[in-house]
């Protein structure tokens, strides 16, 4: 039943539109059968009928990148091989798990970092840890980053939490990435770019010389749209 009386409300941002179950739930048709008969074929629903981002998974671990965000994230681990990734946003660590094992099935040593505010609510066994490692942090603060400055090269670093992102993207060219590295920004572009477009231009032009855009991966993907950033070759 609702609760009328109720006072007290989180701030709905913390979910950042995840939803509040950080556990990966098999989708359920509350509205129509699994199995359809065919001689009503022509009548059946076109829609899935659950939340689509709801049900992407890998390995039963709740991972909040789609099918076409993998796939361009796969092509970018044959490429690149990356000995390190590092994502900001972990929520239930389904994406850790899965750059860590693609890492293995490539055939090459990746460790993989997370950091998040709230690590309450990550659910990878602690069987499964092997390469990930964990971090309780705030991006807000970017002492946060100190401790990431002597890594394996080449790097992917991911913002999937979006919080103080432009300042971590200057301390990262600063002090952390190499050339040919990532910087990976994702969902967020488009919202940045309706609603504050002049900032955005005039902050992504900030860095033109440190990190181009990379046209391959830049539009492989809707969460990756214009977000996908590459360390140029630091000037002479
Ligand atoms: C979109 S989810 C991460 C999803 C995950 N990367 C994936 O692909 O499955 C965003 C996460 O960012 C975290 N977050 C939000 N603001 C943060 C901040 N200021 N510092 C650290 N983490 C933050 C939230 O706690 C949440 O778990």
């Amino acid at each position: 039943m609702t609760d009328t009386t109720r006072q007290d409300f989180l701030d709905l941002n913390l979910f950042r539109g995840l939803g509040e179950d950080p556990v990966y739930h098999p989708p359920v048709l509350a509205d129509r059968p699994r199995d359809w008969p065919l001689d009503r074929w022509a009548e059946a629903p076109r829609d899935l009928g659950f939340s689509d981002f709801a049900r992407y998974q890998w390995r039963g671990l709740r991972m909040l990148k789609d099918p076409d965000t993998q796939a361009a994230y796969h092509d970018l681990m044959v490429e690149l091989r990356p000995r390190t990734v590092i994502e900001l946003g972990v929520y239930s660590g389904g994406s850790l798990v899965w750059f860590r094992d693609m890492a293995e099935l490539m055939g090459f040593d990746c460790q993989v970092l997370g950091i998040d505010r709230d690590l309450s609510r990550c659910q990878i066994p602690e069987s499964e840890m092997k390469n990930i490692s964990l971090r309780e942090a705030d991006c807000s603060d970017l002492a946060t980053f100190e401790h990431l400055r002597d890594l394996p090269h080449p790097l992917v670093f991911i913002d999937d939490a979006h919080a103080n992102t432009f300042n971590i993207l200057r301390w990262s060219v600063d002090h952390l990435l190499h050339e040919g590295d990532y910087f990976i920004i994702e969902d967020m572009i488009p919202y940045w770019y309706r609603y504050s477009p002049k900032l955005l231009t005039e902050y992504l032009a900030a860095f033109a010389g440190e990190l181009s855009m990379d046209m391959v991966y830049a539009n492989a993907s809707s969460q990756l749209e214009r977000g996908v950033l590459r360390r140029s070759a630091p000037k002479a």
